[in-house]
């Protein structure tokens, strides 16, 4: 079998070859003595035209074919009478693998909404759109390992399952068993009072799923410089927001001997590769984002490949923003002023219209900080600030966040108590800055934001292949 991908782009050279091609028919249009099916096998966006003379053999079974049914065609490849393609396959024998009844099939019509195929998650690859969102998702994930591993980070991996909330937001999964007494499944055992008692489950303490996995890189950046995980992260975040999903990939590398400037030069490196990348691997599916699906694309991508990312620090951030208010050419619904954590709308608003390119803000405020970011000596900021940054991008927002990591044992205590945390979970994470403490810096890259950037698409439920948010019913 040879893919659909690689007869059109072999074109006029292999006219006269024969070959075999299977797939699904796209659409299909039957004569008397002719039929014409635009075969697609999801190995690129285009489909190619096959044609089925009525003397050929599986031309009587083929009446009965209609969209979505999968075939093997065996054939010769010509040239195409039409304008748009340089050939097309002339049949010999057609064989239909399995049927699909345009009365019960979901697809069967064509121009079906993105969100009417949310439910049909198992179907839906199939069409044009989310096809090519999984193909600029594969070629995204291959410009990650490709940069990370051309600068000498090495991939880590780093468990899903975990007792410690590295954001310290809450937002976590708990992880339970379903224990077997005497062949019954109980939910989780309880005390005589009826509490949970961690003691006789699984862990012997609480388990969560872990909402990153920085902790956990950073123990392996203290042993081989510079590394990167690449994984699933989960969020019980009860956001209906077409930017968050409860479980996404997130890509985090972690560079040691590297301060907050290096972060953000790495950061611009990395997007910009993907960006590239993902122009010259996957140019055909770019080009039919751009003309049906999202405007302006093309311009955006290269905006972000040609310049160079603007770099503000959060005060300066919110000066600005402050300005635009006084100017009266703009107004938020939330409020501005030191000390906020910046909106989305705020976000927006830097690096859409003031500088209509990727921007990042780093020295945010410290009491809005994750306790793992390193204390800035900051005298000019009203209050102490930390050294984290976020990669702000037109129409995604947030793309990225990291920070450089407190370093020092005796501040990284300070802070945890602070932050109201226990050090006892986090004696792992001491231990590093006891024992050959170095400075060292990382951040966390939305996958899924990533996919969204480079795709043009709205809704972040579009670009992984089995969505979780919050009420969604799972399979
Ligand atoms: O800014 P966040 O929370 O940073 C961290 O987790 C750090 N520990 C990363 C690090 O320094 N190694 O998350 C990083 C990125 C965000 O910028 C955003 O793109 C994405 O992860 N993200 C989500 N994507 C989809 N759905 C959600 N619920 C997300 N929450 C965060
Ligand atoms: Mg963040």
């Amino acid at each position: 079998r040879t893919s659909v991908r690689h007869v059109l782009s072999a074109g006029l050279k292999w006219s006269g070859a024969p070959v075999t091609v299977a797939g699904w028919v796209r659409t299909i249009r039957k004569q008397t003595t002719m039929a014409f099916v635009e075969l697609v096998d999801g190995s690129t966006i285009k489909g190619l035209q096959v044609i089925v003379e009525e003397d050929k053999i599986g031309f009587a079974e083929l009446q009965a074919a209609a969209t979505g049914a999968s075939l093997k065609v065996v054939g010769t490849i010509v040239e195409s009478p039409g304008k748009n393609q340089a050939v097309e396959i002339k049949a010999t024998t057609v064989e239909i693998l399995g049927e699909c009844s345009p009365d019960e099939y979901p697809l069967a019509k064509s121009r079906i909404k993105l969100e009417t195929m949310w439910p049909l998650a198992h179907l839906r690859v199939r069409t044009k759109v989310v096809g090519a969102a999984a193909r600029v998702r594969n070629v995204l994930a291959m410009a990650t390992h490709e940069f990370f591993q051309g600068i000498g980070c090495q991939y880590v991996h780093t468990p899903l399952i975990t007792a410690s909330d590295c954001e310290g937001a809450g937002e976590m999964f708990r992880v339970t068993t379903l224990l077997k007494e005497d062949g019954l499944v109980s939910e989780i055992p309880a005390t005589d009072d009826g509490h949970v008692d961690y003691a006789q489950d699984f862990f012997s303490k609480p388990a969560m799923l872990t909402v990153s996995g920085q902790l956990n890189v950073e123990t392996y950046c203290a042993g081989l410089s510079s590394v990167y995980t690449f994984g699933p992260t989960f969020r019980a975040e009860n956001s209906h927001t077409s930017r968050h999903l409860a479980e996404f990939w997130m890509i985090e590398p972690e560079l040691a001997f590297a301060d907050i400037h290096d972060n953000m030069a790495c950061a611009e490196d990395y997007l910009k590769h993907c960006v590239s990348t993902v122009m010259a691997k996957c140019s055909e599916e770019i080009n039919v984002f751009d003309q049906y699906v999202a405007p302006g694309l093309i311009d955006r991508l290269y905006n972000i490949v040609e310049s160079d990312f603007t770099r503000i620090t959060y005060t300066e951030a919110i000066r600005v923003l402050e300005a635009a208010i006084a100017a009266g050419d703009v107004s938020f619904e939330k409020k501005v002023e030191w000390g906020i954590d910046l909106a989305s709308e705020h976000e927006r608003y830097l690096c859409e219209q003031v500088y209509n390119m990727p921007t990042i803000v780093y020295n945010y405020p410290k009491d809005i900080k994750a306790f793992y970011m390193r204390l800035n000596d900051d005298p000019e900021a009203p209050a102490p600030t930390v050294a984290a940054m976020d990669v702000l991008c037109p129409l995604v927002g947030e793309l990225m966040g990291g920070s450089q990591r407190e370093e020092r044992y005796d501040v990284l205590v300070e802070r945890l108590k602070e932050d109201n945390m226990p050090l006892e979970p986090y004696w792992w994470y001491l231990d590093l800055r006891k024992f050959g403490s170095v400075v060292h810096s990382g951040f966390g890259v939305g996958f899924e934001r990533l996919v969204l950037l480079c795709t043009g698409l709205g809704n972040i439920r579009d670009v992984i292949p089995f969505p979780r948010y919050p009420g969604e019913a799972l399979f």
